[in-house]
């Protein structure tokens, strides 16, 4: 799906698909740079993060395998609750592994912090973040995101498997939502 099909939902695009693809291969770059033929497990936050996993994990060098947690923080709207729940745990164990959380986007970095300290006390080797976009106004619970794709001003933005209300996920590019849909 591209913004053009949609255009009178979307303000702005804020990055073309062709810039997102871009930035991932210079994330992957570094990562495989730090790693240095280590393998590596990701850990994908479903629903959001699975455009940048798919695309991240091919663009690495570096062998890694892949598991997926499900936790909720938002409910259908544009507001953190500040409530994260864990929906789906990992099928992995993950101890003494070098673990990298990959994230779709973080806002006020309370489900980031929430899933950092949650996944440290399973003791991985290593634990690191990545995250394609953050919100740096917004954050009310400070994490450390080592690999971060595009610092973004405070709006709602979707696509690149960013939703609102499970919406939009699909589009290639990533644009801000017109505050007419969600007020
Ligand atoms: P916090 O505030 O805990 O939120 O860092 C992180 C989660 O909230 C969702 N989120 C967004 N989803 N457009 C979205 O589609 C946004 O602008 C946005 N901001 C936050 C997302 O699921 C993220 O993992
Ligand atoms: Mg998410």
């Amino acid at each position: 799906m591209d913004a053009a099909e949609i255009s009178d939902d979307l303000t702005r695009v804020l990055y073309t698909a062709e810039q997102v693809q871009e930035r991932v291969n210079e994330l992957a770059a570094q990562i495989d740079a730090d790693y240095q033929g280590r393998d590596i497990l990701l850990i994908g936050v479903l629903n959001g993060a699975i455009m940048v996993m798919s695309d991240l994990a091919r663009a690495m060098d570096s062998h890694c395998t892949m598991d997926w947690m499900a936790i909720s923080s938002y409910g259908s709207g544009t507001k953190s609750s500040g409530v994260v729940r864990i929906l789906k745990d990992l099928t992995t164990d993950i101890s003494g592994k070098h673990v990298l959380i990959v994230e779709d986007i973080v806002d006020t970095g309370l489900t980031l912090s929430y899933l950092v300290q949650n996944l440290r006390s399973r003791e991985p080797a290593t634990l690191e973040v990545a995250a394609m976009f953050r919100k740096p106004g917004a954050v009310t619970a400070p994490v450390d995101v080592k690999y971060v794709g595009f610092d973004i001003p405070n709006e709602f933005v979707v696509g690149y498997g960013l939703d609102y209300a499970g919406k939009y996920r699909n589009l290639r590019d990533v644009a801000t939502l017109s505050p007419h849909i969600y007020s």
